[in-house]
């Protein structure tokens, strides 16, 4: 089953040909990073305007890097929600087009369930499993049962895992997006000031981030109208092994009250290599296969899309 993923949904114009829900016969993916750098964030009305730029490009060198051509496409698969809506636009009005143009039928995925699926590029799902989706607009916490059973058991409150990082990152002047920055700080730096470690109670599987992300930036501020400086390595060793705690901790919590075979991270912060590194050693603890995916599929890429479509096809979700 040859599918053409599109993904639109944010700051990425990305399009894969994807088989059989694994084999990558193409993976394009042209980001907008450096334009909305110049703002510290992603500019709704900027983000669409440049996936319509982009869009056509990046469609003929998907379907040139597969050798192939639409008619040998067996499905198109676009991702539908959750995103910004102008962007979301571009990228499923390509695909309808496409679809109504060569007959083939039009797959509507949720961006979530790509981010999920990203880990079968590299491994076969085990269930019950365990997926944690950390993203710049997303924190939860899903069991699967099976293919494309998925039961939210816990989420965020307030801010993403990945709103945050990129908020502290603003106010402490690092640079966008401030995920990758202070994950490479952090690995720099000891844990050496004191920050919140919210749990929310010993049965809640929700998250809470804003209280952390407000804690350092007082602290931030507290020092510099001081005139006082921070190490800022230590402070980025210091939040991240707050988040990374309680996305441990509520991970293997449910974990071992769902019997988990596997447990899984997705999205743009599952790129984290603290992360990655305190997830692996503790499911390697608790006796339970750990997978994550390639760095490259971490964050928003349309061979995801494609690898979920196929899932979604095969169960006729
Ligand atoms: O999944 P994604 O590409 O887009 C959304 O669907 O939101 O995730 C982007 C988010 C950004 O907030 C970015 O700062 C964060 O993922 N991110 C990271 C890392 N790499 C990307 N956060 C922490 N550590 C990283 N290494
Ligand atoms: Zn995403």
């Amino acid at each position: 089953m040859i599918i053409l993923a599109i993904e639109s949904s944010c700051d990425e114009t990305a399009m894969a040909v994807v088989k059989d829900g694994r084999t990558i016969l193409s993976n394009v993916v042209y980001t907008q990073i450096d334009i909305h750098t110049l703002y510290g964030g992603v500019v709704p009305e900027v983000a669409s305007r440049e996936h319509i730029k982009k869009i056509t490009v990046v469609l003929d060198q998907a379907l040139k890097e597969a050798s192939i051509t639409p008619n040998d496409l067996d499905y198109i698969a676009v991702t539908s929600n959750p995103g910004l809506i102008g962007s979301l636009m571009v990228g499923i009005n390509c695909a309808k087009v496409i679809a109504c143009l060569y007959n083939k039928p039009l797959i509507m995925v949720n961006h979530i369930y790509g981010h999920i699926y990203a880990n079968y590029l590299e491994s076969d799902f085990l269930f019950p499993m365990i997926a944690l989706v950390v993203s710049g607009g997303h924190t939860e916490l899903v069991l699967m049962e099976d293919h494309f059973k998925f039961k939210v058991l816990g989420e965020t409150l307030d801010d993403a895992v990945g709103e945050a990082y990129d908020k502290v990152a603003r106010v402490v002047n690092v640079g966008y997006p401030g995920g990758p920055i202070l994950d490479k700080m952090a690995h720099e730096g000891i844990a050496s000031y004191e920050l919140p470690h919210i749990k929310l109670g010993k049965d809640s599987y929700d998250f809470s981030f804003s209280g952390l992300k407000s804690a350092v930036i007082n602290l931030y501020n507290k020092a510099t109208s001081k005139g006082e400086t921070l190490d800022y390595n230590n402070l980025a060793a210091s939040f991240q092994n707050a988040v990374v705690d309680v996305l441990v901790s509520k991970t293997a919590k449910a974990a071992l009250e769902f019997n988990a075979k596997h447990v899984i991270i997705a999205g743009g912060v599952s790129a984290n290599k603290g992360l990655r590194e305190a997830m692996e050693s503790k499911m390697n603890d608790l006796d339970i296969k750990f997978t994550c995916p390639k760095m490259k599929y971490c964050t928003d890429n349309a061979a995801m899309i494609g690898a979920a479509a196929y899932f979604q096809i095969l169960t006729n979700k």
